[in-house]
C-alpha cells in the first residue's frame, strides 16, 4: 500500500507543473479565461498557436513519463513483478495533479496529454492504436474532445486485451488491480469531458481551429 501511495504522491506533485498555464502566464494571459477554459494542450494550441500547443503537450506528457521513471527507479528492485503497476499509480497521480491542482482551486486540465505520455511509457503498442483512433477521429470530425473520449475507451479495451495476452509485465495476480487503475484513468478522462459531451450532443462543441496562427 505504501509504495502505491508514494507513487501517487510523486505523480501528483509532478502533475502540478501546469505547462499550458505557465506558458499562458509568460504571455500575460490566464489560459483558463480563453477558448474552452481548459488549461491543456488543445486549448493552448487553440488560443496561442501551434508552438504553445506543442510545448504544452510535451511538458504535460513528459511529466507523466518522468513520474513513471521515478517510480521505476524507486521500486524496480524491491517489487520487480509489480513495478509496472506502480508506474500506473505514478501516471494516475500525474493526471490527478494535472486535473486537480490544489493551488489553482483544483481547476487544471483534462489529463489527455498526461495520459498520452503515460501510454507511451507504460506500453508503446497501446499508444499506437490510440494515436490512430485520435488522428482519424479528429481528422474526420474536427472534434478533439471526441478523439480524446474515444482514445480513453480504446486504451481501456486494449489494456484488457494485452493483459489477457500476458503482455503487461505484471504478476497475473495483479491484473485485476491493473484493470481497476486503468478504469480510473478512462472514467476520469470521460468525466473531465462532461461539458464537451454536452456540447457534442447539443451540436455546439468547438470544431478544431487555431485562432492565432491561422490554418494549421
Ligand atoms: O485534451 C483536451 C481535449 O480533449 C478537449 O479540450 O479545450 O476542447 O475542452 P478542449
Amino acid at each position: 500500500i505504501l509504495s502505491r501511495v508514494i507513487c501517487l504522491v510523486i505523480g501528483y506533485v509532478l502533475g502540478l507543473f501546469q505547462t499550458g498555464f505557465i506558458y499562458g502566464k509568460l504571455h500575460h494571459i490566464d489560459i483558463r479565461e480563453y477558448g474552452s477554459g481548459n488549461a491543456g494542450a488543445t486549448n493552448t494550441l487553440r488560443t496561442l498557436g501551434w508552438k504553445a500547443g506543442l510545448v504544452t503537450f510535451l511538458g504535460d506528457a513528459g511529466k507523466a513519463m518522468l513520474s513513471m521513471l521515478l517510480a521505476w527507479l524507486l521500486f524496480r528492485e524491491k517489487y520487480p513483478d509489480a513495478v509496472h503497476l506502480l508506474e500506473m499509480y505514478a501516471g494516475l497521480g500525474t493526471v490527478l495533479g494535472h486535473n486537480f491542482p490544489f493551488y489553482m482551486k483544483f481547476k487544471g486540465g483534462k489529463g489527455i496529454a498526461c495520459t498520452a505520455g503515460f501510454l507511451l511509457a507504460f506500453y508503446p503498442p497501446l499508444a499506437v492504436l490510440c494515436l490512430l483512433v485520435f488522428v482519424v477521429t479528429v481528422a474526420a470530425t474536427r472534434y478533439v474532445s471526441l478523439g480524446s473520449i474515444l482514445v480513453s475507451l480504446c486504451f481501456y479495451i486494449q489494456l484488457i486485451v494485452f493483459g489477457q495476452m500476458g503482455r503487461l509485465w505484471v504478476n497475473p495476480g495483479l491484473l485485476p488491480e491493473v484493470y481497476g487503475v486503468g478504469a480510473v484513468f478512462a472514467i476520469l478522462a470521460i468525466w473531465r469531458h462532461r461539458a464537451n459531451i454536452k456540447r457534442l450532443l447539443g451540436g455546439t462543441e468547438n470544431k478544431f481551429s487555431i485562432s492565432k496562427s491561422g490554418n494549421l
